[in-house]
């Protein structure tokens, strides 16, 4: 349903003293190169890799908050640039974000209710009533119960994890078909980061949502996703199902990285993580 193709982003290096010296000047950092992958329906693919490996630009360019230097994204067949260009209501009826940090994603003078009805509102629906009921559907399916003790409550008036609830709940309110999800859960205490992982599963089961679940935590994509996709300064290098690629990696920097996941068992032998991956946190 989602098929990615030889995605490309290319910057222009930060122009520093460097960029002076000679051969320097049209330096550009390759912060994605020839990403290629494919998500169907119900399916999570996990985009895992360390940081500043490119994840969260190819998050940004699929969701169309950045243009590709090249490259392109269809979606059932409907090349997605060109979808955006035509209607862009329509496409982010389809295409939706969920962030790392659900406090700076929510506006702290709405309420949940504004905050969850928004995209309907900006979609033209006037109806108040219809709003509202959709609004209270869609709080008690993340798991907001009951869905009236919410509708008033500011931001400020929740739990990190009842905020990503609220995220998710903005974020699904349209039925969209594709569900980019960075970092959802890394700033959540580990208590709730399972909750909100198997939610997220849920929903992209029960709706038909493709999910890309990006993460540099190895540890909850087991929870999650179906398939894991590699990315190492800008290109994947590895995809596989998640118990194949996590049991038997085939590329010498995702052994790395699962080398890194710290162990549950104290006493567990480990393989020493080599450099490369060094203040992976
Ligand atoms: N707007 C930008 N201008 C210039 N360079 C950028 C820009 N956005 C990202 N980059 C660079 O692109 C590379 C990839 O960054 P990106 O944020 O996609 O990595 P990431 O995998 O999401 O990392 P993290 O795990 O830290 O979130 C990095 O080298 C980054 O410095
Ligand atoms: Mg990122």
């Amino acid at each position: 349903m989602i098929d990615v193709r030889d995605l490309t982003k290319h910057y222009a290096a930060a122009a520093g003293l460097r960029s002076l010296l000679p051969g320097r000047g049209r330096e550009v950092t390759r912060a994605v190169e020839g990403v290629s992958f494919a998500i169907g329906a119900g399916e999570v693919l996990g985009l895992v890799g360390e940081s500043g490996s490119g994840k969260s630009t190819t998050g940004r360019l699929l969701v169309g908050l950045e243009t590709p230097t090249s490259g392109s994204m269809r979606i059932d067949g409907t090349d997605s640039a060109a979808a955006r260009a035509r209607d862009k209501k329509a496409f982010h009826r389809q295409v939706q974000m969920i962030f790392q940090d659900p406090y700076g994603a929510l506006n702290p003078q709405h309420t949940v209710e504004d905050l969850v009805g928004r995209p309907l509102l900006y979609q033209g629906v006037r109806d108040r009533a219809a709003i509202a009921k959709s609004v209270r559907a869609v709080l008690a399916e993340v798991g907001l119960t009951p869905a009236e003790s919410y509708l008033g409550k500011h931001p400020h008036q929740l739990s990190g994890g009842q905020r990503q609830r609220v995220c998710i709940a903005r974020a699904i309110i349209l039925e969209p078909r594709f569900l980019v999800a960075d970092e959802p859960v890394s700033m959540l205490d580990v208590s709730i980061k399972w909750d909100i992982v198997r939610l997220l599963k849920r929903l992209a089961r029960q709706r038909g949502i493709a999910m890309l679940y990006i993460t540099h935590d190895l540890a909850t994509v087991g929870a999650v996703c179906d398939r894991l996709a590699i990315m190492y300064r800008g290109r994947i290098v590895e995809t596989g199902p998640v118990e194949q690629v996590m049991a038997a990696p085939a590329d010498p920097y995702t052994r790395t990285l699962i080398a890194a996941i710290p162990s549950a068992d104290p006493d567990a032998v480990r393989v020493r993580p080599p450099v490369l991956v060094q203040g992976l946190g």
